[in-house]
């Protein structure tokens, strides 16, 4: 990389090196071009002043070019028509052919004063031109002198570029490899901290970088290893998660099996012959069998609200009515608990799927019910605010420990492992009214205070996907 900037520096800069350079010498020549003439016709503009026109000509053409001491210029004086009158170069002008149609006479005629630039017949070798008309405006003198333009001065201009070029050249060397070097360096710093990718938990310390995009770069890449740190802790939370919770299910299952063997051995080897207590045997293999079974629906209930199943079916859900019918459900339990149930509910529909709204509603009034007091209260509000419905479950009970307020919702997480056994559950209940609200995108709030009572409250927003309604 450090190449490749290097060279193409060089490249830029000798692209621009060859503009200046041409745009110089187009510049320059116009204006030696410029300044030559005007001196040529300042020489022209003195002989006029000085030449007698009545007398020879050529002799005082002749003194005028030593005057101007040098070999190649040459004098000529013409008359109106064109005709040479004297040359400083040749003897008998007589033998020269009429000059009327050379560009720089013509203008001279036309115009007071002419140039032009161009190949000499007889010397070959570029001339310029400049002719002007005399004071008394009867002659066109002119005078031509050899011209290459900026080449004139080659042998001055040539070193002394050389020289320039190799000296920015020097200076460009060293300046680019500097600037290579400081693009270069702090990628390859940022690469040497890349390489810790490798190692099992990479910490990257990156430096504050003259380039700010080296910076964002650095930036991102910290941004990036905290995100896959991030994830890479929430892998191995949600693989803890997994493995507690197969542990967890396979127990419950195990324990109810072991007993219901138990139960059928015994009733299998005639051990137990009184009528009775067979019939207690098997109201006990129901009751177990019956708990697999909600266990078993409840972790399926689980998995489906997880997985987002498509198949769920969708309808307009109208809220009072299913909460009377859960309370109805649950006044049996209320009743032996000794605890009362009162429901102010304003008339509000949601579309969802009344299953899984029942699930949530029994979960949450089955818990104020089963962790009350003797006398206890519940009370279920439901109201509305803005876009979202409010489902408030409130009871008079043991409360919740602070340590245990965000994990009632985790599967089969129970605060008092052997009170709840009494009360039985598997401590699924929150869980899916958590996957419950999750599946609608809504929020669960609890408030909780021990031996005071807990407070669930749930927001659920009123307009759902309706991708989802059937
Ligand atoms: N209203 C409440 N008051 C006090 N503790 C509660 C309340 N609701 C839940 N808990 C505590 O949170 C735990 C988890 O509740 P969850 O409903 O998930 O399970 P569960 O009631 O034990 O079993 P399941 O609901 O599956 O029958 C409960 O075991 C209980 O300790
Ligand atoms: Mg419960």
């Amino acid at each position: 990389m450090k190449r490749a900037i290097f060279k193409k520096f060089i490249v830029i800069l000798s692209i621009v090196l060859i503009l200046i350079g041409s745009i110089f010498s187009i510049v320059f020549s116009d204006i030696l071009m410029d300044k030559t003439k005007n001196n040529l016709l300042y020489i022209l503009r003195i002989a006029d002043n000085t030449i007698n026109y009545d007398s020879n000509l050529k002799e005082q053409l002749d003194v005028i070019k030593d005057i101007e001491n040098n070999e190649s210029t040459r004098i000529t004086i013409f008359d109106y028509e064109g005709n040479v009158l004297a040359d400083s170069e040749v003897n008998d002008h007589t033998t020269m052919e009429k000059h009327n149609k050379r560009e720089e006479v013509m203008e001279a005629i036309n115009g007071g004063s002419g140039f032009a630039k161009r190949n000499s017949e007889t010397l070959g070798i570029p001339m310029l031109y400049v002719s002007c008309l005399s004071k008394n405006g009867h002659y066109i003198l002119r005078i031509a002198v050899p011209f290459s333009g900026i080449l004139q001065y080659s042998g001055i201009l040539f070193p002394a570029i050389l020289i320039s070029i190799g000296f920015t050249l020097v200076i460009a060397i060293l300046l680019a490899n500097q600037f290579a070097r400081s693009i270069t360096k702090p990628l390859l710093e940022i690469m040497e901290e890349l390489r810790k990718l490798k190692e099992e938990n990479p910490e990257f310390h990156f430096k504050e970088y003259e380039y700010e995009e080296m910076n964002m770069i650095a930036d991102t890449i910290m941004e990036m290893s905290k995100a896959v740190k991030e994830s890479m802790k929430q892998i191995e939370f949600e693989k803890m998660v997994r493995q507690e919770f197969f542990s967890n299910a396979s127990h419950e299952l195990k324990t109810p099996l072991t007993s219901v063997r138990g139960y059928i051995e015994l009733l299998e080897n005639d051990i137990v012959t009184d009528e009775n207590q067979k019939k207690n045997f098997l109201t006990r293999i129901k009751k177990e069998t019956q708990n697999m079974t909600s266990l078993i629906n409840d972790i399926l209930m689980i998995s489906r609200l997880e997985t987002k199943e498509a198949e769920v079916e969708m309808s307009e859900v109208r809220i009072c009515p299913l909460l009377s019918e859960v309370c109805t459900s649950l006044e049996p339990l209320a009743k032996q608990c000794g605890v009362t149930i009162e429901t102010n509910c304003k008339p509000l529909t949601i579309i969802a799927n009344t299953q899984q709204i029942k699930e949530l509603f029994t979960n949450l009034i089955n818990n104020a019910i089963k962790y009350n007091k003797p006398d206890g209260k519940v009370m279920v509000t439901v109201t509305s605010e803005a876009d979202k419905i409010i489902i408030i479950v409130e009871d008079t009970g043991v409360g919740i420990p602070q340590e245990s307020k965000h994990r009632v919702f985790e599967r089969f997480y129970r605060v008092d492992k052997g009170r709840s056994k009494k009360i039985g559950g598997t401590g699924l209940g929150l869980s899916i009214v958590k996957h419950v609200v999750n599946y609608y995108n809504g929020t669960i709030d609890l408030e909780t205070k021990l031996n005071i009572g807990s407070k669930f409250m749930v927001y659920l927003p009123k307009k759902v996907n309706h991708d989802k309604i059937n």
